[in-house]
């Protein structure tokens, strides 16, 4: 029998050596290296790329094709029933594409999985694996679901090998795994859940899903940080990667692309946690925005761009007087160095000092902001509270902040206004490069250039 050979490959960034060492070369971390057995080559398999290395792009060919040749007939992409999990994947499922699905535990992502796969099973062969719970367990949560379980062949096994056999005898259109990091292959001696466990049976699992053009679904668990536990090799092999969040707090989930080979990231879709299972929230607004008749300062509403759409958000500020020599500054879905710039913002050109004040920030609903729009939301919440001066609950404010304290333009400012006034808002604070030229019905527009007129505006 050929000799299992190893290799070593970094956690964080996947580098490969043959060697151990201590600090990885690549992206300069301690202590990350791990071994990894390359599997041994079994007799009659066919030959791939890169000998024992498995993973990465599906079918090898040996003859060059001109790219103006290439078969553009595109491939119908599957639905997954669910619209917004749909829009995150950039259209629906791919066929012979692997699609990583992580989350915090509780986050959902079994439970989203189970839905789609019940549903999808009406139609189409699907294989559910779950290496966590137990058949009745699933069947239990499928019937307190009310969902259709004629259908959808479940198979409760974490070994790779077998897993694949089946698969190959049932031949399912949809292959989901629960999760990635039960799995094992017998060749690899390491536990399951470490990273040659974790790397090697996602890259059977995914050679397997070009090979058959079978829709891989994967799940995989987050940790703390948010970076899929262990193996960030994972990353390289699978097509995509969505990541379900929402904290136990709240009813709320979030899925995001993270990676897509098929579609644009950054695309939000928005999923509410039930009693009768996730349920898609076709008008992410409405629900961000549920707020409460009682004005109160610091609160206001800004208009984000998530992907394709725009979503209201509610953001808060509240400031206090701090006890402290060195006060805190808090954000929480927003970037806390960009909290700090924007304070420093506020004070050489609003004239206003938060130096002596605690800054706790926050957007409602569990909602990450990721964008620079936010800026001028923030800066006057942060007015609002520190004046102690409500504001008027129509109005609704976007635009980044320069450091200058120019307030620039943002992508789809149109988009974004009309998108307020569908909700009911009549007074938008807007960068005058976003301003329309004619308002739509019923809202007033405010372009505003620097931060003291929009402080004026207030
Ligand atoms: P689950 O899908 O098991 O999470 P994951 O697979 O990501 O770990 O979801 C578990 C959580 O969801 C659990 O805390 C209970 C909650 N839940 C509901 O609120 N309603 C439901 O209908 C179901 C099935 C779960
Ligand atoms: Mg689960």
């Amino acid at each position: 029998m050929a000799k299992a050979k190893s290799a070593f490959v970094c956690t964080e960034c996947g580098a490969e050596y043959r060697k151990w060492q201590g600090q990885c070369t690549s992206c300069r971390e301690w202590n990350t290296l791990s071994e990894v057995r390359l599997a041994p080559a079994r007799p009659g398999a066919a030959p791939s790329a890169g000998g024992g290395r498995s993973g990465y792009a599906g079918g090898v060919s040996r003859d060059v094709t001109d790219l103006a040749s290439v078969d553009l007939t595109e491939v119908p992409r599957l639905s997954s029933t669910f619209g917004e999990f749909d829009r995150v994947l950039g259209g629906g499922l791919v066929p012979g594409s692997a699609v990583l699905l992580g989350g915090h535990p509780g986050a959902g992502k079994s439970t989203l999985l189970l839905q789609t796969a019940c549903k999808l099973a009406q139609e189409r062969a699907s294989l559910y694996v779950t290496g966590e719970e137990s058949l009745s367990q699933v069947a239990m949560r499928a019937h307190r679901l009310q969902l259709p379980t004629q259908g959808l062949k479940m198979l409760a096994e974490t070994s790779v090998e077998t897993i694949l056999g089946v698969a190959e005898r049932e031949r399912p259109e949809v292959l989901i795994i629960d999760s990635i990091q039960t799995m094992h292959l017998e060749d690899i001696a390491s536990a399951p859940g470490g990273v040659a466990q974790v790397r090697e049976s996602a890259a059977a699992l995914t050679r397997f899903a070009k090979q058959s053009n079978t829709v891989l679904l994967l799940v995989g668990h987050v940790t703390k940080d948010g970076s899929l536990a262990g193996p960030k090799v994972l990353e390289h092999m699978i097509d995509a990667s969505l990541l379900l969040e929402g904290g136990a707090d709240s009813r709320f989930r979030t899925l995001r692309g993270q990676k897509n080979r098929f579609g644009a990231v950054n695309e939000l879709g928005v999923f509410a946690m039930l009693e009768h299972g996730m349920k898609e929230v076709k008008n992410p607004s409405a629900i961000f925005l549920s707020r409460s008749e009682e004005q109160a300062s610091g609160s206001l509403v800004m208009v984000v761009w998530e992907g394709t759409r725009p979503i209201l958000v509610e953001v808060q500020a509240l400031l206090d007087d701090s006890p402290l020599g060195n006060p805190r500054r808090i954000a929480v879905g927003l970037d806390g160095n960009r909290l700090s710039m924007l304070l420093a913002v506020l004070h050489k050109h609003g004239g206003l000092f938060t130096g002596d004040q605690d800054v706790f920030l926050n957007v409602v609903g569990g909602v990450k902001v990721l964008e620079t729009s936010a800026d001028l939301a923030v800066l006057l919440a942060v007015v609002s509270s520190l004046q102690n001066r409500s504001l008027p609950r129509e109005l609704v404010v976007f635009g980044e902040v320069g450091l200058s304290g120019e307030i620039r333009p943002v992508p789809s400012g149109q988009e974004r206004i009309v998108e307020a006034a569908k909700h009911g808002f009549t007074r938008a604070i807007v960068p005058r490069g976003n301003a329309p030229k004619t308002s739509p019905p019923g809202m007033e527009v405010v372009p505003v250039d620097k931060l003291a007129d929009a402080l004026e505006a207030l």
